[in-house]
């Protein structure tokens, strides 16, 4: 009848049942605190030890803060809408290493606040695409991607061509990201400037060799050293190294990095 109900005879029932039906789910309060004690166990298994293991023991050294320009970047990728196609995160699978390079490791994201992992690929995974191409390349596939890649769906950015970055914006990038404990020798403008100037003017100089003119101060300066940059100080600890085991994947031999 309507027994499951109104808590009537219950007789296949066993004695935990019984207990269960009886004790917790017919106070509300309690089953509130004892569901809440349930799922905090699950949590706890994945949060501590995210804080007490040391990420790895290459962490301390390998990996190193953006540079203003390259915050620059990372601040016009985000403005741009860059993570809704693509991702930066090579998961720990066979195709994936061998099409990318090493799988993501945790420590890699130390300074990446908010992170980029994405969550869509309509473009490569861009995790490991620093070094991959000359700047000149980028320069190209931001004004026109159908230039260097035939066939691509990628939208043009050219207007990265024109803009330029405002060292103020990139002053309080560099503040805020300071706050937050990524260690910077300065949070001067002064030395913001100097700093994305040098950085800059490196990148105009190799642009120049392919007869590209420009001035360290337009944006695309700034996005080709954010991707210039991406996944080399991980490539750097990676390289020489035997690729290593990821969780169930076979160690490819073939998946080394570039
Ligand atoms: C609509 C989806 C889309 C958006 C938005 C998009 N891309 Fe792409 N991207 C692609 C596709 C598709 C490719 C592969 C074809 C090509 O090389 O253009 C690609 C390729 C690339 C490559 C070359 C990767 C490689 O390993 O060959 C880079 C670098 C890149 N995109 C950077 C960017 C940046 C920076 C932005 C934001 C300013 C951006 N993309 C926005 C779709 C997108």
């Amino acid at each position: 009848m309507a027994d499951n109900q109104n808590g009537g005879a219950h007789e296949s029932e066993t004695a935990y049942g019984r207990f269960h039906r009886r004790v917790l789910e017919s106070r509300a309060a309690l089953f509130a605190v004892a569901t809440t004690v349930a799922i905090s166990i699950g949590g706890l298994v994945e949060i501590i030890p995210m804080f007490t293991s040391s990420m790895g023991p290459e962490v301390s050294d390998a990996v190193t803060p953006y540079t203003p320009l390259e915050v620059a970047g990372r601040d016009i990728y985000i403005r741009e809408g860059c993570y809704l196609c693509h991702s930066q995160m090579v998961r720990p699978m066979r195709a994936e290493i061998l099409r990318y390079g090493e799988w993501s490791r945790a420590w890699e994201y130390r300074y990446d606040r908010p992170f980029q992992l994405g969550s869509r690929r309509l473009g490569p995974d861009l995790h490991r695409l620093g070094g991959k191409y000359p700047d000149a390349w980028h320069y190209e596939h931001m004004r026109d991607p159908r230039s260097t890649s035939p066939g691509s769906v990628m939208p043009a950015y050219s207007w990265l061509l024109d803009w330029t970055v405002d060292p103020a914006d990139i002053t309080a990038s560099i503040r805020a990201l300071a706050k937050l404990g990524t260690p910077y020798e300065s949070t001067e403008e002064s030395w913001v400037l100097q700093q994305m100037q040098s950085q800059g003017e490196a990148i105009v100089t190799n642009l120049e060799a392919t007869g590209i003119e420009t001035t360290w101060d337009r944006e695309i300066i700034a996005m080709i050293a954010y991707l210039q940059r991406l996944g080399t100080d991980g490539n750097a600890v990676f390289r020489g190294q035997e690729t290593a085991a990821a969780p169930g994947a076979p160690a490819a031999g073939a998946g080394g990095q570039q």
